[in-house]
C-alpha cells in the first residue's frame, strides 16, 4: 500500500554550528528520502516557544527553547512513504546515549539537549510543522 507522508526535519543549532548539514542531507537522501523544501533560518525565543508548546509543562521547556533559537536552523520538509516513522527511526532515540548504531542521534548527538535533530512524531504534528515554518 502506497503512503507517501511527508515530515518536518529541523537540523538543531548543534550540528549546523558543526557544519554537518550537507553530510545529514545526504543520509536522508540515502535512506531515500526527498527533499521537498528546505531553508536556513534562526528563530526568536518566542517562535521556539510556540514550535515546542506541547513541552510547555515540562522542566526543560525553557532551556530547549533558549537553545532553540540560540543560533541558525536548517528545517526541512522531506517525502517518503512512511516518512513520518521512517524518520523517527532513521533519528533514534531523543538520547544520544540510547540510539541505536546507526541512527543520526547516535551519529551526531552530543547531548539529551543537543540531540542534532528534530523529527515530528505523527502525520497531524508534522502538518502543523510543515505549516508552522513553510506557510508564508
Ligand atoms: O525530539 P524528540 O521527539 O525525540 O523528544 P521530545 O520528548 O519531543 O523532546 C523534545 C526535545 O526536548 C528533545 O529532542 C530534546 O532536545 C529535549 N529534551 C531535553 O532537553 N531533556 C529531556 N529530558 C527531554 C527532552
Ligand atoms: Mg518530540
Amino acid at each position: 500500500m502506497n503512503n507517501i507522508q511527508k515530515t518536518l526535519s529541523i537540523i538543531k543549532p548543534d550540528a549546523v554550528e558543526r557544519n554537518l548539514t550537507e553530510e545529514i542531507k545526504s543520509i536522508f537522501k540515502k535512506n531515500g528520502f526527498e527533499i521537498i523544501g528546505e531553508k536556513k533560518i534562526k528563530i526568536s525565543k518566542e517562535e521556539a516557544e510556540k514550535f515546542y508548546i506541547v513541552h510547555q509543562s515540562k522542566p526543560f521547556y525553557e532551556d530547549l527553547c533558549n537553545y532553540l533559537s540560540s543560533g541558525p536552523i536548517f528545517v526541512m520538509i522531506l517525502s517518503k512513504e512512511n516518512a513520518v516513522l521512517a524518520n523517527r527511526k532513521l533519528m533514534g532515540a531523543t538520547n544520544p546515549e540510547d540510539a541505536k548504531e546507526g541512527t543520526i542521534r547516535k551519529k551526531y548527538g552530543l547531548s539529551i539537549d543537543k540531540n542534532s535533530v528534530h523529527g515530528s512524531d505523527s502525520e497531524e504534528n508534522a502538518k502543523k510543522e510543515i505549516d508552522f515554518f513553510f506557510s508564508s
